[in-house]
């Protein structure tokens, strides 16, 4: 892996830039994916891990970072959570709201923005959920001390994402992306769950839990269409969450 010393505003905005092309770009095949019919083994399968990290007996205020085409958010939604999705790419967030009203669901509301820089009056949040994101941030770190600051004390940061093949690394770039981008994205160069943990206990969480979803990797490698199939075995899904601390208030006790 590529370190990086800490980056220049523009060296950021440039990525930042980059990043928002090609998802701008990729947003509606993203969404044709994503949006497959609702029988999808794959798409019960995350389905059904939303519906346990996040009980629809326990409606909470939720921001899903990175929300893309929506499948989090809008699973997360018709779960009867309130949800605020926010992305980087205004044609994704398109393609979510079209989606979002397709469904009547009044309970989504989209921003567009930085999951480095959250607009601060989108918290405090129950919690904070990404999936698919962390490998794509070149400063994870800022981002997740970002999302911290946004949930109330107890409150979750929960992530979802892979660990990638080298194979896979350097057959896709990443994601298509130019290679100077792939070389500076340090958890798309993560070996193990390490890097995502450390990234969460620096950015000040208690109770860290990362885990291999392996039961993912088994329906997706096993009941997807055969170029998928292919891919996921080069992907190992896996989550990480925390809680962030109660601050003790002032100290009530008699002296
Ligand atoms: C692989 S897609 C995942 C979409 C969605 N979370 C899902 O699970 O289907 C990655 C998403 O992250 C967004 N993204 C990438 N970098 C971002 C950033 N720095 N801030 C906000 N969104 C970002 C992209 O625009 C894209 O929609």
């Amino acid at each position: 892996m590529t370190t990086h010393p800490r980056g220049t505003a523009h060296l950021q905005a440039d990525m930042t830039q980059t990043m928002q092309r090609y998802w701008d770009a990729t947003a509606e095949s993203y969404a044709h994916h994503e949006h497959f019919n609702s029988n999808d083994p794959q798409r019960r399968a995350w389905a059904l891990l939303l519906a346990r990290m996040f009980p629809a007996a326990e409606p909470k205020t939720i921001l899903d970072v990175g929300c893309g085409s929506g499948f989090v958010a809008l699973t997360l939604a018709e779960l009867g959570h309130q949800v605020v999705g926010l992305d980087i790419s205004p044609e994704m967030l398109r393609v979510c709201r079209a989606a979002a009203d397709a469904r009547d669901l009044t309970n989504l509301t989209l921003v567009l923005g930085e999951a480095e820089r959250p607009p601060p009056d989108i918290g405090p949040v129950d919690a904070v959920i990404s999936r698919h994101v962390l490998w794509t941030l070149p400063w994870p770190e800022q981002a997740v001390t970002a999302w911290t600051a946004l949930t109330r004390p107890a409150g979750r940061v929960v992530a979802i994402d892979s660990l990638w093949s080298p194979q896979l690394i350097s057959d896709t770039n990443g994601a298509d992306y130019p290679p100077e981008v792939t070389r500076f994205l340090p958890l798309l160069h993560a070996r193990d769950l390490n890097p995502a943990r450390n990234v969460w206990r620096r950015a000040g969480l208690e109770n860290v839990l990362a885990e291999r979803l392996a039961w993912i990797d088994e329906v997706l490698r096993t009941q997807s269409p055969s170029d998928a199939a292919m891919m996921y075995r080069d992907l190992t899904f896996y989550f990480v969450e925390g809680t962030r601390p109660v601050t003790p208030g002032p100290d009530t006790r008699r002296k």
